[in-house]
């Protein structure tokens, strides 16, 4: 069973009361996100790596232990009798030596539906470039390394190649969307009442990380990811990556050696995604 099945399962099957709100809040935005992507696929839509391969749902999010996915020799050999995975799994769709955002996108992220979904809304909408690519990127960390506190673990990710206002605005969107802005029309979403009950506060970080955010003056960046986020569900759009080819080539320094080989400090979770069941 794939973690994010495991999660909706778990909440729905009473398990809620054994997870913080946020994390029901997680679980509730990637219950959303993939639904959309399975609709997605199985419309064909969007389900396609580089090289017209099936890259289907992140791996990562399997629950199975790491040592029993990644063993390599006889089952029931445990390490250190059993050899194990070390390096590239050869399940996943290989890599290129410097691998761009936009091989991220079309070999570890996609289909993606959600972020290009976003995006897309984003430039209808007419926003400038970077709420474009805040929105592309927002959910970028749910989508292919870890869901929880996932605009935190995003907005690390892509800090050293984009604008400072972008990874700001990615990381606040984690609290932004618990609270609503009528100036805007941004109202609180109405399936966390469905999910979370009407009684639900947000925890105290949260609180806090809003409070920061709604007085800071990149807020309505922020804020504009969560309003092009909300809508951003539909099975029967379809949005095409090269829509935001430019958009990423001028707002998103690709590091030359690629991302996770450049020696960033950030290095290490582009290689998490590249190669996620690499023993050690
Ligand atoms: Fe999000
Ligand atoms: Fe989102």
């Amino acid at each position: 069973m794939e973690r994010r099945e495991f999660v909706t399962a778990s909440v729905a099957g009473g398990m809620a009361a054994a997870l913080t709100m946020s994390q029901q809040a997680e679980a509730l935005e990637q219950k959303m996100s993939a639904a959309l992507d399975k609709a997605t696929m199985d419309q064909g839509l969007n389900g396609q790596g580089l090289n017209g391969q099936d890259v289907g749902l992140p791996w990562m999010c399997e629950v199975a232990a790491t040592a029993e996915r990644i063993r390599t020799n006889g089952p029931g050999e445990a390490p250190p009798s059993g050899r194990v995975l070390m390096g590239e799994d050869p399940r996943l769709p290989k890599m290129p030596a410097a691998p761009t955002l936009m091989d991220f996108f079309r070999l570890r992220f996609a289909p993606a539906s959600h972020l290009l979904q976003s995006a897309n809304l984003a430039l209808k909408n007419g926003h400038p470039e970077k709420i474009i690519l805040a929105c592309l990127l927002h959910d970028m960390s749910n989508a292919a390394l870890i869901r929880t506190d996932h605009g935190y673990w995003g907005a690390q990710m892509v800090e050293p190649y984009v604008d400072e206002e972008v990874s700001w605005a990615i990381r606040a969107h984690q609290a932004l969307r618990f609270f609503p802005d009528e100036s805007v029309g941004y109202e609180y979403p109405k399936s966390y009442i469905r999910m979370f009950g009407g009684e639900y506060k947000p925890e105290p970080y949260i609180v806090a990380a809003y409070e920061k955010a709604r007085a800071h003056k990149w807020y309505m960046t922020s804020r504009l990811i969560t309003l092009n986020d909300l809508y951003a569900f539909d099975p029967n759009v379809k949005v095409s990556l090269d829509t935001f080819t430019d958009i990423i080539g001028r707002n998103f320094r690709q590091p030359k050696d690629g991302l996770g080989f450049d020696g960033s400090p950030v290095a290490h979770m582009w290689r998490t995604v590249i190669r996620p069941n690499s023993f050690l």
